[in-house]
């Protein structure tokens, strides 16, 4: 296990990640019927961006630092920027949170949270970021057994979401094999995986395995910062998202070209579409 986030914190794929949470949060909240979230590949939790890690590739000043900087922007940018902006009172960027952190801040008290890290070092650090919140529980289990080991929750209403590293060849399949579980224990669990674009053809055989996956429905949101035809480039980074609450299709199409603009490095671009239509 090498793979450290704090070198990626706050870059174009974690915009995007996190501002879709963000919206799920909000989108859920209009209902007083609590949820769970459950992060299967939880990462520590909070980052410094003037850190070692982060400042060595300085990934987050062409994702988050464009966005600190800019004047307007999409109404449903909002609740995102505002956990930033409240984790940086003197308006210097310097802290910014990894998907615990804003569950944890955007969740509200009928809300629990189910966090899991593997790695030894970064999971004690995410309990203590954790530690004084109560409906938080941090495991430090196999990722990949989460929606086994922690689905069907008690509440009616479940996000998960998977994001692991990548650094193995079968990821992209165990995705779809944790989708399943996923959805085969609860059949309403959102499901937001997220995985990464170097290549385009390297993905053809994960959407053809999620297009025939035991998903209801599922919906593919992707940003590029690049074109797709660099294998050794982070090019863009997609999401799928299983279940998707009313609204948030809506509000992807008005976010997307919005942020493939603001964040596109040589071309930005995007794409949003159903795998599986309802
Ligand atoms: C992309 S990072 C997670 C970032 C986090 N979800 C966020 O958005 O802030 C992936 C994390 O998975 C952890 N990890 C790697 N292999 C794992 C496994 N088999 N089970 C659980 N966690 C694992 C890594 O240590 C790393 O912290």
């Amino acid at each position: 296990m090498n793979y450290r986030h704090a070198f990626h914190a706050g870059n174009h794929a974690d915009v995007l990640k996190h501002l879709l949470l963000c919206r799920l949060f909000a989108l859920l909240a209009r209902k007083e019927a609590p949820y769970a979230y459950l992060d299967s590949h939880a990462g520590v939790g909070l980052y410094d961006l003037t850190g070692d890690q982060a400042s060595r590739t300085g990934e987050w000043r062409e994702g988050i630092g464009r966005l600190w900087q800019e004047q307007h922007v999409p109404a449903a940018l909002d609740s995102y920027l505002e956990v930033i902006r409240a984790m940086n009172p003197d308006g210097v960027l310097r802290h910014y949170p990894g998907s615990p952190e804003l569950a944890r801040l955007q969740s509200r008290e009928q809300d629990r949270l189910q966090l899991n890290e593997k790695h030894p070092e970064d999971g004690r650090l995410l309990k203590e970021n954790m530690d004084a919140d109560p409906r938080v529980a941090v495991h430090l289990g196999e990722g990949w057994h989460v929606p086994r080991a922690l689905l069907p929750t008690r509440e009616k209403r479940a996000v998960l979401l998977i994001d692991p590293p990548f650094e193995k060849a079968d990821e992209l399949e165990r995705c779809v094999t944790a989708l399943n579980e996923a959805i085969g224990r609860m059949r309403q669990t959102i499901v937001v995986v997220w995985y990464p674009i170097k290549d385009e053809r390297q993905l053809r055989r994960f959407y053809r395995d999620m297009e025939k996956s035991a998903a209801p429905k599922l919906l593919r949101a992707e940003l590029f910062v690049h074109p797709a035809d660099d294998a050794q480039r982070l090019n863009g980074s997609g999401l799928l998202i299983s279940n998707p609450p009313w609204g948030l299709e809506e509000e992807l199409r008005e976010l997307l070209p919005w942020l493939a603009e603001r964040l596109a490095q040589s071309k930005g671009s995007w794409r949003l579409d159903w795998l599986i239509a309802e």
